[in-house]
């Protein structure tokens, strides 16, 4: 039986997000990556009556439970990419907020859904979209890119050492058959790279493909570039990642002086009892910043 929605959406380094962002009463606030809503609702709370979150989610489904968690909260939901944040702000006739919060990647919710393809502890279609209704799916790229794009996907996005020799195993077995499972892609990944230590070779080559799917980088960017336009001086922004290639993102961001001055000096990670409760914490690193006045 699988827990109840409220006990599957454990935030990761909650007192440590509020006690960083210090959202107050009365002010407005953006969750970029609503998810589960489990940070949107400990932010929305300090916020109070007077105050306002705008929840962001980019997949319908988790957006709907992040509405659900903040039941009789005041909040607006919109379904967007967090690149889009300041045509979203402006819709919504805001101007600018006083901070803005994301914790990137994936929730537990999609990841254990085989039919979102994000897994490949099960079998499910390739897909790995975050938004499931528009783009191209995992099976678009593996089947129609060409062996060296493969290669530098596995190379960039999942540090895989062994990226032109996977590459080369799936081109060869395309030929044959299409990609069109994850357990097929794991399959062939698997028999490719040699085991080290205790991790499955698939799971860099399938990190990879979800950041290249989702452009991952390339919203991460985009929103980092937007953040100084839409927080207001004095105002806060902070964001949760998950691996290097965005820890380095967002730390070059919130270096840029002038601009934003550092909350924490060091990324915030979780003390033991959280990596033990919650293994996704395990590689969370939460930077925060404050906007120069
Ligand atoms: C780790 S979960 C957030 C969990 C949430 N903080 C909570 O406490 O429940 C990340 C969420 O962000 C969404 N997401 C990821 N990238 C996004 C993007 N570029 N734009 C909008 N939403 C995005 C995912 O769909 C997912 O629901």
């Amino acid at each position: 039986m699988s827990p109840p929605d409220d006990a599957r959406h454990v935030p990761v380094l909650p007192a440590e997000v509020v006690a960083r962002l210090d959202p107050k009463s009365g002010e407005v606030w953006v969750d970029a990556t609503a998810g589960g809503g489990g940070h949107a609702r400990l932010i929305a709370e300090r916020l109070g009556e007077s105050g306002r979150l705008i929840a962001l989610d980019q997949d319908p489904g988790m957006l709907e439970k992040a509405r659900r968690r903040l039941d009789g909260l005041p909040a607006a939901f919109v379904r967007a990419n967090f690149d889009q944040l300041p045509e979203v702000l402006r819709n919504l006739g805001v101007e600018a907020v006083d901070g803005v919060f994301a914790d990137l990647g994936f929730a537990s919710d999609q990841v254990d859904d085989p039919a979102r393809g994000l897994s490949f502890r099960q079998d499910g279609p390739l897909d790995m979209r975050l938004d499931p209704t528009s783009g191209q799916t995992a099976a678009d790229l593996v089947n129609k890119l060409s062996e060296g794009a493969l290669a530098d996907i596995f190379y960039e996005y999942g540090e895989e050492r062994h990226s032109r020799r996977v590459a080369r195993r799936i081109a060869e077995r395309r030929q044959a058959k299409p990609f069109e499972t994850t357990a097929d892609l794991a399959d062939v990944v698997r028999r490719s790279v040699p085991r080290s230590g205790g991790i499955d070779p698939a799971t860099r080559v399938f990190q990879a493909l979800r950041v290249a799917v989702n452009d991952e980088l390339g919203s991460l960017d985009r929103l980092l570039a937007a953040l100084p336009k839409v927080v207001r001086p004095g105002g806060r922004a902070g964001v949760i990642s998950f691996h290097s290639l965005e820890d380095r993102r967002v730390k070059h961001a919130f270096r840029a002086a002038g601009v934003w001055e550092p909350v924490t000096r060091k990324p915030v990670e979780a003390g033991a009892d959280e990596q033990a409760r919650n293994p996704r914490s395990r590689s969370a690193k939460l930077r925060v910043a404050k906007r120069v006045s």
